[in-house]
């Protein structure tokens, strides 16, 4: 797919981290973009700056999720490209645990499994179907290309951390849709891949304390810190360019594995 302004992309969690550098590259090549977030201060900022157009939305509502897509469409015309990047992390406990001094047994709080299952992996996946719908209303481009879809996990699909069962469930069941809705949308021409960042510096993880953050850069094997947005928006670019690339789940992450904790 060859970009310019007259292709338009949804980038959902576009407000924030790699979502708004995703947003950033792409306006840079002159497409018209729509940021989906919850975020309306940091939403109505950027969307300005890339003259694109804010949608609020949560992920988590259907009917919110298709007012967004219609304001989109409105603004820029129907998508070729969505990216997947709102997400949510948090709800870290073990499946079970033993408190150290009281011996008291608890279980895994399953609403904060359902929170985080609703997030990242029914909202992505309610943002693909809907966009891939739109996307058959409208004819290929010469490339042969109708429509590219980029969803976001985690390395934490292949390598969990202790306390990480919730969002690991989330990342690793993107990473397992991804070749089958690749093929699903085969016959419409449509391309689905899937990035596993590693870790970024991202407002997500600006909530750490900087020494918390260096020492997770250490543990990169090369290079030594943390992945930039700017890293994630160019494979992102890869994804939707390169008419080849289909049914992919690509870790970026400078070798790092994650160790049990
Ligand atoms: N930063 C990292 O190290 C890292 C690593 C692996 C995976 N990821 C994943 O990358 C994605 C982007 O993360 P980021 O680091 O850019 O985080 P971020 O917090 O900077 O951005 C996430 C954006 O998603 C929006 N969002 C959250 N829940 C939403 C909802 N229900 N509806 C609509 N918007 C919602 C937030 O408002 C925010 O603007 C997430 O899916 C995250 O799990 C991040």
């Amino acid at each position: 797919m060859k970009l310019d302004s007259t292709i338009s992309a949804v980038i959902t969690g576009g407000a924030s981290g790699l979502g708004a550098a995703t947003a950033r590259l792409l306006a840079s090549h002159g497409v018209k973009v729509a940021l989906f977030d919850l975020d309306a201060e940091r939403g109505e900022a950027l969307a300005a700056e890339l003259g694109g157009v804010y949608c609020a939305v949560n992920v988590t509502s259907s009917p919110e999720v298709d007012a967004a897509f219609a304001k989109a469409r409105a603004a820029n015309g129907q998508e070729r490209i969505l990216v997947n990047c709102a997400g949510v992390g948090g709800g870290a406990a073990k499946t079970a645990s033993r408190d150290k001094t009281t011996g008291a047994i608890k279980e895994y709080p399953l609403e904060n499994f359902e929170r985080i299952i609703q997030v990242n992996l029914i909202g992505t996946f309610r943002c693909i179907t809907k966009s891939a719908a739109g996307m058959m209303t409208l004819d290929p481009l010469p490339d042969g290309d109708r429509g590219a879809i980029v969803n976001t996990a985690s390395v934490a699909a292949e390598d969990g951390q202790i306390g990480q069962i919730a969002y690991t469930a989330s990342k690793a069941a993107v990473v397992g849709i991804t070749l089958v809705a690749a093929r699903d949308l085969s016959s419409e021409n449509i391309r689905v891949n899937t990035i596993l960042p590693g870790i970024f510096n991202t407002p997500m993880l600006a909530r750490a304390p900087e020494a918390v953050k260096a020492a997770l850069g250490a543990q990169v094997p090369f290079p030594k810190r943390l992945g930039e947005g700017e890293e994630y928006a160019a494979l992102a670019h890869a994804m939707i360019t390169n008419g080849y690339f289909n049914g992919e789940d690509v870790r970026l992450d400078g070798a790092i594995r994650m160790a049990p904790r």
